[in-house]
């Protein structure tokens, strides 16, 4: 497989997205550090050295309506690759991982229909979390109170990817689904979710195959197919 290793990048999306019409599905580019890397709904990203700021470049013959999937596909991979480590992590819907209250891990696709899909993942390993957001965000580093072989967790990361993006391949949504469901940590709780101007609360009971979450809300029951999550409020 073919990794393209920059020590420096205004973001590996951004990068991937440029050479992914020329380069096999698989390729993967990382970075030590990112200059502008980004987040969702256009926030930034911070991505000192020490972490692991990744881009994988897909080509999935899937119907466009399963590409939503491949957003869990990392944060399953990144999941299984923190349990290895020790770290009892899950899976904020849709595509965040959080260990112990705070977020050590966002995963940002973006794509052309048709053409590819980037699975651009950021996980906070050795590297310093801001100042301001140490409330809110941690690291393995932090966790295991050692420093982590940034090497052992990319190649952990890249094998736990082959395996789900392998289910993805063969169409076994259901069984992605539901390691998602058993990952969770929504389910069951009162959440609030935020999209654009809007706002919703309800209690989350359930992700259908679509990857939609199902919360139940004085008003019925509500698929939501995106927005944020909050859990504090
Ligand atoms: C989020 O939680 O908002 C998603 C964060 C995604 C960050 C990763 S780091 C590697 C890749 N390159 C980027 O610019 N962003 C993603």
């Amino acid at each position: 497989r073919k990794i393209i290793h920059l020590p420096e990048v205004d973001s590996t999306n951004e990068y991937a997205k440029l050479i992914a019409l020329d380069e096999r599905e698989g390729t993967v580019v990382v970075a030590d550090r990112q200059t502008a890397g980004k987040g969702r709904k256009g926030r930034t990203w911070a991505s000192p050295e020490g972490g692991l700021w990744m881009s994988v470049i897909l080509k999935p013959k899937a119907e466009p309506k399963h590409l939503p999937t491949l957003v869990f596909i990392g944060a399953l991979a990144v999941v299984d690759t923190l349990w290895k480590f020790g770290i009892e992590a899950g899976i904020k819907w849709p595509n965040d991982v959080w260990v112990n209250g705070r977020k050590i891990c966002g995963v940002l696709t973006e794509g052309r229909i048709r053409e590819f899909v980037i699975l651009g993942i950021g996980l906070n390993v050795n590297n310093e979390v801001p100042e301001e957001l140490r409330k809110i965000a941690t690291s393995m580093r932090e966790f295991l109170g050692r420093e982590v072989s940034l090497s052992e967790a990319f190649h952990t990361l890249i094998r736990n990817l082959d395996h789900w993006y392998g289910l993805f391949l063969d169409r076994r949504y259901g069984e992605i689904i539901s390691a998602l469901k058993e990952r969770s940590i929504v389910l069951g709780k009162e959440v609030k979710i935020i999209d654009d101007e809007t706002e919703l609360v309800g209690r989350a009971v359930d992700i259908d195959v679509d990857g939609a979450l199902i919360l139940e809300t004085p008003k019925g029951r509500v698929r939501v197919l995106h927005g944020d999550v909050s859990l504090r409020f």
